[in-house]
This record gives C-alpha cells, sequence and structure tokens, in this order.
C-alpha cells in the first residue's frame, strides 16, 4: 500500500503527470475485493452482481482495488426489504489512503416499511463531517434496482438516484472541498441499531435476518491513483464529467427533489448552519 505523500506534493504530481484515465463497467471479480466477513458476500459468475448479507455474526463490505481521484461512479442497488430497521446500507468513497478523513457518502437507512427508506448523504473534508442531508426516495428502493450515482470533480460533488440530482456541495472560497487524496469506493451493510432508524428507537429485528443487499453493473470512469511517485492526471481530451455542472434542467430536478422529498439539511438547520451553505445553493 502506498505511503501517502504530502498534499502538496500530491497536488504537484496531478498537475505534472499523465495519470491512466478509466471507462469501464467493473467486474465485481477483478476491481474489487471483500472488506470484512468475506464468507457474507458473494459475486455472480460473470463479475456483475455483488450481494451483501448480514445475520447477527456480522454484515459485510466490499473495495475496489483502485483509488482515484475525481470520477463519476455508478452503481445499482436493490435494498434489503422488509423489516430493514437498524440496517445501514451503503455506497462511499473514503479517503483510506490519504492523511485526513475525506468522505462521500450514500447511506441508506432501513426502516419498518419500505416506502420510509431514508437516503442520508454526507461529505467528509479533512476529517470534519456533519454535512448530513436526508430525503426519502419516490420509489420502493427494495423492489428493483436503481441507480444511484457520484460525481466528484474540482468544481463540485453531485449526487445522483436514476440520473436525477438530489445533491449538490460545490467549492467555493469558504468552503473545505476534498481534492488533495485519492479515495477508494466501499459497499457495505451493517448494523445501525444505535442510531439509524428514528434516533435508534427501532433497533434490527434479528429474527428476520439475514439481511441482503444487492449491487450491480458498477461502472468508474474516473482518474486512476497510481500511488507513491506516480500521477494523478487524467488524459485529455478531458472526461465530460471532469467539468460537469448542473445545467438548467439538473437545477429543476434538485429543486422538485428537495421541495417534495427532503427531510433534513445541515444547511437549514439553525443550530449547523455554516459559511460554506451560502455558496450551495446559488446557481
Ligand atoms: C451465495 O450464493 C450461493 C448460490 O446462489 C448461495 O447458495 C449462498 O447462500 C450465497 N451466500 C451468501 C452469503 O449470500
Ligand atoms: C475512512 O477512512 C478513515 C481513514 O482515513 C478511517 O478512519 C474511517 O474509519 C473510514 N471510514 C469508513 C466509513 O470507512
Amino acid at each position: 500500500m502506498a505511503i501517502p505523500l504530502k498534499p502538496v506534493v500530491h497536488l504537484l504530481l496531478f498537475l505534472l503527470f499523465p495519470l491512466s484515465f478509466s471507462v469501464c463497467m467493473a467486474n465485481f471479480h477483478s476491481d474489487t475485493g471483500a472488506l470484512f466477513c468475506p464468507h457474507h458476500m458473494n459475486v455472480s459468475s460473470d463479475g456483475r452482481q455483488l450481494s451483501l448479507l448480514m445475520d447477527k455474526s456480522c454484515g459485510s463490505g466490499f473495495q475496489s482495488k483502485k483509488a482515484f481521484i475525481f470520477g463519476k461512479f455508478d452503481i445499482r442497488m436493490k435494498l434489503v426489504p422488509g423489516m430493514s430497521a437498524g440496517t445501514v446500507t451503503t455506497f462511499y468513497l473514503n479517503s483510506s489512503l490519504g492523511k485526513w478523513h475525506d468522505e462521500i457518502d450514500f447511506e441508506f437507512l432501513g426502516h419498518t416499511d419500505p416506502s420510509h427508506y431514508i437516503l442520508h448523504t454526507n461529505v467528509f473534508v479533512k476529517n470534519v463531517g456533519s454535512r448530513e442531508q436526508r430525503i426519502h426516495l419516490w420509489f420502493d428502493p427494495t423492489a428493483d434496482f436503481h441507480t444511484y450515482s457520484i460525481l466528484w470533480n474540482p468544481h463540485q460533488i453531485i449526487f445522483y438516484v436514476d440520473q436525477v440530482p438530489i445533491r449538490v456541495y460545490k467549492t467555493g472560497a469558504t468552503v473545505p472541498f476534498p481534492k488533495q487524496q485519492p479515495m477508494t469506493l466501499y459497499g457495505t451493510i451493517w448494523d445501525g441499531s444505535d442510531w439509524a432508524t428514528e434516533g435508534g428507537a427501532i433497533k434490527i429485528d434479528w429474527s428476520k435476518a439475514p439481511f441482503v443487499t444487492y449491487y450491480r453493473d458498477y461502472s468508474v470512469n474516473a482518474c486512476v491513483w497510481s500511488g507513491q511517485g506516480q500521477s494523478t492526471k487524467c488524459t485529455k481530451p478531458s472526461p465530460p464529467w471532469m467539468s460537469h455542472t448542473l445545467d438548467a434542467g439538473e437545477w429543476k430536478k434538485l429543486e422538485w427533489v428537495r421541495k417534495n422529498y427532503l427531510i433534513y439539511d445541515y444547511c437549514t438547520d439553525p443550530s449547523r448552519t455554516k459559511p460554506e451553505c451560502s455558496v450551495q445553493l446559488a446557481t
């Protein structure tokens, strides 16, 4: 495992050297590995689908073999059906190789009824998180596969559900933004009984175990981090996601989500508001 360089060096390397740019439908066999409790992870023979199972003994997780700086990450997921309260299913990027903690998170909080699933998103920069946003979904996420995407470029992070932007986190003078460290991609299921459902009031019902969640069609279009002394620049021409910002149509969709499905936004919580919030919803 590469020893992380100082951020300044990262940035220099980023500017100076060409880096491989991958555009691909990833294969769970060749592109990911088990994170914990590997016997609870199952990959289909063609490598396109992966399942994670949780019972009382443990949950499970996978991680990408490569790390990335900027990219578009898409996956289709079908969540734990029925009584899923207390379970947390995730799809996220984390700077595990870095000096400090950056993270871009999708967390699906189970409930007693699939229509009450909550999609919790968060952004950590330099060890500081507490940038939570929560929405309900406009469909039953346990009935079928839906696409969840993270677009991460030097300007903004956009979280998408079925190509609908549900959240944007933009950079700006007063905004801490993750752009110096590579991130690894993860998917996990774990026991969040302490906090996930109604603030921890509804716990996992182990009599309903095992809880199984499915991931499919994991696709990565990203700049691949190749380790110490290597590069981090994407080849030209620059891929479209690298410069993408929300267009007018996407803003409309984001407004629709916020108007109809938003449950919580740290930026509108009077006890939490930060200076960075003023730039987030300015078009
Ligand atoms: C993995 O898949 C096999 C074959 O479908 C199944 O028998 C087994 O129970 C699965 N294991 C887990 C942990 O999901
Ligand atoms: C993310 O990585 C940090 C190290 O940078 C680690 O301490 C933390 O546990 C990881 N978080 C998750 C949710 O994987």
